[in-house]
Parts: C-alpha cells; sequence; structure tokens
C-alpha cells in the first residue's frame, strides 16, 4: 500500500530509524509519489533487470504484472512502447529527486543505455555521456579496478566445509601479511577484505558448492592462491582447488557501460582486452578459458574473457598460478595506466618494481591549460 509506504518512510527519516522496507510495486510509482511528497532520497539507483528489457526484465508502470506477462507475449511491439514510456516517466521523476540533490547511480543493469534508447532525458550536455555515472565511474572503478583488486574466487573440489575453512584462513593470514608492507593507497581496500574474509563463515554464505569470493590485488591473488598449492600438496587440504574469477574485475571484461566505463580515452568502445586476456591466460597455464558476451549488461552490449585453474599440488600448478595470474591482473591495469587513471598508473609502476621483467610503457600527462592556450 502506497500511503503505508509513504507513512512509514516519513516516520523513519523523523526518528533517524535505520530500517530496510521492502514494498511490492512499481518503481516508477514510487520515484513520483517521493517527490509528490517531498521525500528525500540521499541515495537513488535502479535494480530492474534491464539488460533483458522485452522479455520481462522490466515491468512497464500502469501495468500489472499479469497484464504485463499477456501483453509481451501477444502484442510485443505495444509492450516495447510501454516500456519506454514507463522509462522516460521514472528518468523524469529521477531527474526531479537529483535537482533536490539525490546522489543517483547506474547499478550496471543497463538503465541509463535502456532509457536513453528509449529518448529519456539521461544525456550529459556533450550528448555521448549520461548524465549520472556509474557505481564504477565513480566507486568501483578508482577504488578497486584501477589498482587490480577484483573478485578472486576458489572452489575447494572436495566440497567438504573443513577445506573451505582451511582457504579462508589461508587467505587472511596471507591478506594480514601482505597489509604491513602495503602503501597507504590500498590499506583500506585490504583491510575491507581481511574483515570480509574472517567473518564469512559465520555469515553462512555458501548454498552449495564451497565457495568463496575475496576482493584482492595481483600480489594477494598470486600469494593466496600458491599457499593454496602448496597446503594441498602437503595434505592439510584434502582435494585439489579450483580458482577463477568474476567478470566483474579488473580486466577480462569489455564493457563501456559498466567494467570498462571508467576508461575515458576512447578506448572503452572496444573489445581488445577480454580477448588479450583469453589468450594470455590460455598460454600461461589456464586449466580452460571462455570468451562469452551479455554479462550483466546484456547480448552485444560486452564481451567477457575468464579462466578456469586447477590448483592440484604440483610444482607445475606453483609455475602456472604464478605466470597466469599476473598476466591476467597486470593486462587490465595496463590498459588502465594507458588511459592515464591515477591508481593504475601507481599500481603497474609497483608491478614493474616487483617484476623487473614487466615492461609497461607509461603515459606522459600532458598540461591541459598548455595545450589548450594553442587550440
Ligand atoms: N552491479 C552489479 O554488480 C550487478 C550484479 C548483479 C546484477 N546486476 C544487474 O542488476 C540487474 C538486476 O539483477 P537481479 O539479479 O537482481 O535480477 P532479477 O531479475 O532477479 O531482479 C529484478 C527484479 O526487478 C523487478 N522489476 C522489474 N521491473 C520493475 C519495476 N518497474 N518496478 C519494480 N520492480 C521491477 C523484477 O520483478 C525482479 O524481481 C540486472 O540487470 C543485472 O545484470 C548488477
Amino acid at each position: 500500500d502506497m500511503d503505508e509506504l509513504v507513512a512509514r518512510v516519513k516516520r523513519a527519516k523523523e526518528q533517524k530509524e535505520v530500517v530496510s522496507i521492502a514494498f511490492e510495486g512499481n518503481i516508477v510509482d514510487v520515484w513520483e509519489r517521493f517527490d509528490k511528497e517531498n521525500i528525500f532520497v540521499d541515495f537513488g539507483s535502479d535494480q530492474t533487470s534491464l539488460h533483458n528489457p522485452w522479455a520481462g526484465g522490466y515491468y512497464p508502470a500502469g501495468l500489472s504484472f499479469e497484464e504485463s506477462n499477456q501483453m509481451m507475449a501477444e502484442q510485443p511491439e505495444l509492450f516495447k512502447e510501454k516500456v519506454r514510456d514507463s522509462l522516460r516517466r521514472q528518468a523524469a521523476a529521477i531527474n526531479k529527486h537529483t535537482a533536490r540533490g539525490t546522489y543517483f547511480f547506474d547499478y550496471g543493469n543497463a538503465f541509463l543505455l535502456e532509457a536513453s534508447r528509449a529518448g529519456a532525458d539521461v544525456m550529459a550536455e556533450n550528448g555521448i555521456d549520461f548524465k549520472y555515472p556509474s557505481y564504477v565511474q565513480d566507486i568501483m572503478g578508482p577504488l578497486f579496478f584501477d589498482f587490480g583488486f577484483g573478485p578472486f574466487r576458489w572452489v575447494c573440489t572436495s566440497g567438504n566445509p573443513d577445506d573451505l575453512d582451511i582457504t579462508d584462513k589461508i587467505a587472511s593470514d596471507v591478506m594480514e601479511e601482505l597489509m604491513q608492507q602495503a602503501p597507504e593507497d590500498i590499506r583500506s581496500q585490504m583491510a575491507d577484505n581481511i574483515n570480509w574474509i574472517k567473518g564469512a563463515r559465520a555469515n553462512k554464505l555458501v548454498v552449495g558448492s564451497q565457495a568463496r569470493i575475496l576482493y584482492a590485488d595481483a600480489s594477494g591473488r598470486i600469494k593466496i592462491a600458491a599457499e593454496f598449492n602448496k597446503a594441498i600438496k602437503e595434505g592439510r587440504i584434502s582435494a585439489p582447488v579450483v580458482l577463477g574469477r568474476d567478470h566483474h574485475d579488473v580486466s577480462g571484461t569489455d564493457s563501456p557501460f559498466r567494467e570498462t566505463s571508467n576508461i575515458y580515452d576512447g578506448s572503452k568502445f572496444t573489445a581488445d582486452m577480454a580477448i588479450q586476456n583469453v589468450i594470455g591466460d590460455s598460454f600461461r597455464g589456464a586449466t580452460w578459458v571462455s570468451i562469452h558476451n551479455g554479462g550483466g549488461v546484456g547480448w552485444g552490449e560486452v564481451i567477457n574473457g575468464g579462466f578456469g585453474m586447477l590448483l592440484d599440488g604440483s610444482d607445475d600448478a606453483d609455475r602456472r598460478l604464478k605466470s597466469m595470474l599476473f598476466w591476467d591482473v597486470n593486462n587490465g591495469i595496463t590498459r588502465r595506466s594507458w588511459a592515464r587513471n591515477k591508481g593504475a598508473m601507481t599500481a603497474i609502476q609497483r608491478a614493474m618494481e616487483e617484476n623487473p621483467d614487466l615492461k609497461i610503457t607509461l603515459p606522459n600527462l600532458a598540461d591541459d591549460d598548455l595545450v589548450n592556450r594553442y587550440f
């Protein structure tokens, strides 16, 4: 009930309550009503499945769930019009909120992309960019991806939770050790991830495979993987461990509306990095690689390169993991550094100091004022 929602939200705001409220209904109606009621929204985003706008990812305002389902099957062209109308309405309501100071960001669900295609008022003045940032542009890119931090994953093939506990302990010990020498610009990222991995078991996040995700940079991923391999060799972990990572990472994904949206040298519309990653990973010892498309933002909008690597406790696995993980992460940092992303420029210089065989051209920074004076 919308009236009940409005009253409850107003009460929570007045009493400065920290509370989560679920409302079953259409998000467009919520944005519009909150505007009418002068309810100030501090942060806003959209999490409908707009990577799939015409087949149930987005339910237009003004139609019930059942009406939408019927129309998308029987009158698909009319349904598309309803989605576009709804997106224009939604963007107009969001714009009213942001005019009052709401911070709105794209969640990586293709909201701004689809809204722009529907002709909604979401474009920046230059007609190329969106008027709102994606969370990668403002948060994940500069804080994590540019430094090489991304969702490193592992699965214990034994399916035994005791093995997972050992891997958690190894990962947190490695991160704590690395934290001691970590430079200031990545200390808070490391502290967050140590906190996460220490609490992972208590939070009961495993629903099937005994698997974990941990944000780590190149050195962290290599050191953790090498320690896993050693523990398998010594029998402390009872069976092989498979490594992987999400596509939502430093490298491996070319996605101008998400993962590579904070690359501003024009190259975000190319698909080179995903291809280079899988080719490099395959030569350097990945057990399998995959090149695919669609991840998160929709078919045709992104190219993803992924890998799997089996650690079986052998010396060969130790050699392969060091070679492949080094490439897998630093390939993306290199590209980000060529685009003159500050964090990536320092991260790649650090990687070259740690490994003198790595030679990456650093960008020359021009003085924009000087350049502008001549044009
Ligand atoms: N940023 C990230 O890291 C990240 C991670 C996962 C998913 N995503 C993207 O986020 C989107 C959502 O992912 P998900 O897994 O939650 O999808 P989902 O399909 O499980 O959930 C989307 C929900 O939105 C509801 N919905 C659709 N239109 C609506 C409307 N107008 N009003 C209210 N509710 C509406 C749907 O009924 C559904 O319950 C996807 O596009 C996905 O690709 C982003």
